[in-house]
């Protein structure tokens, strides 16, 4: 696909706070963007909804968006709204660059892991179309677990995430000793990294590194950074704005 080199202005989109880490990691590479980040809380979790009202759903942010802050840049940064509507979104609104985040299978492959356990959202899970190709790789044992439940639970317990954690673990307990690596196929679950490394003694590896270099061949660097952040339910805007200073608090 052709490059289309934009303004500095992008939009990063998720359906609460997990993309919101991948646009800090983003900010501290390339700071001189103009930097939107849209939580869309009244359709969170997006892991367990029809793909279909999904699709029609990001389109109609993404466009209303665009009206007013005319990005030429989208980073889907949701393994979720990746899997189910990227196609769609890039046939519909053709004059903006998508990019996706996908779970780093690739990633781990070419690392030479081959035990690989992927942590997922439902519907990443049933959709994603690099899991589907990794799941036919004979080389690899591809080990898909869905986390029910998981991303709400990070949101919620995003003052105490070993909270979150300990929800978590009866269920990747089960694959202690089997697996070389874990990827994070949910942009919600980066928040939780250093805990499941700890625990399954593994390196765990997600997609983001992977997004922001391709985000920045599409985009044009200014002098200023500028950041905004929205979402569709007011009362949660300033969890955005926590974990934001949060995370420039442990850089
Ligand atoms: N953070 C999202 C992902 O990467 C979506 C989580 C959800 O809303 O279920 O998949």
């Amino acid at each position: 696909m052709a490059i289309k080199k934009s303004n500095r202005k992008v939009l990063f989109l998720d359906s609460g706070i997990g993309g919101l880490v991948q646009m800090h990691q983003a900010y501290q590479k390339y700071p001189h963007l103009e930097y939107i980040y849209f939580a869309d809380y009244l359709s969170l979790p997006y892991g367990n909804k029809s793909p279909v009202i999904l699709r029609q759903n990001l389109y109609n942010i993404i466009k209303t968006l665009h009206a007013k802050f005319n990005f030429g840049t989208v980073v889907l940064a949701c393994n979720t709204a990746t899997s189910v509507a990227i196609s769609y979104l890039r046939e519909y609104l053709p004059s903006i660059n998508f990019i996706g985040t996908e779970p780093a299978v690739n990633l781990a492959y070419h690392m030479g892991y081959r035990q690989i356990l992927v942590l997922a959202t439902h519907n990443t899970i049933r959709y994603n179309k690099t899991l589907w190709r990794f799941s036919l790789n004979p080389e690899i044992k591809l080990w898909l677990q869905a986390m029910p439940r998981l991303a709400q639970n990070v949101e919620v317990n995003i003052d105490d995430l070993s909270v979150a954690f300990t929800q978590i673990r009866p269920v990747i307990s089960k694959y202690l000793n089997k697996i070389d690596c874990v990827v994070l196929g949910c942009t919600h679950y980066t928040l939780l990294k250093n805990s499941i490394e700890k625990f399954m003694s593994v390196p765990v590896l997600d997609g983001n590194l992977g997004v922001i270099n391709r985000m920045a061949n599409y985009v044009t660097e200014g002098k200023k950074a500028k950041i905004i952040f929205l979402t569709n339910e007011e009362k949660k805007l300033n969890r955005i704005q926590k974990l934001w200073d949060m995370l420039e608090d442990w850089r």
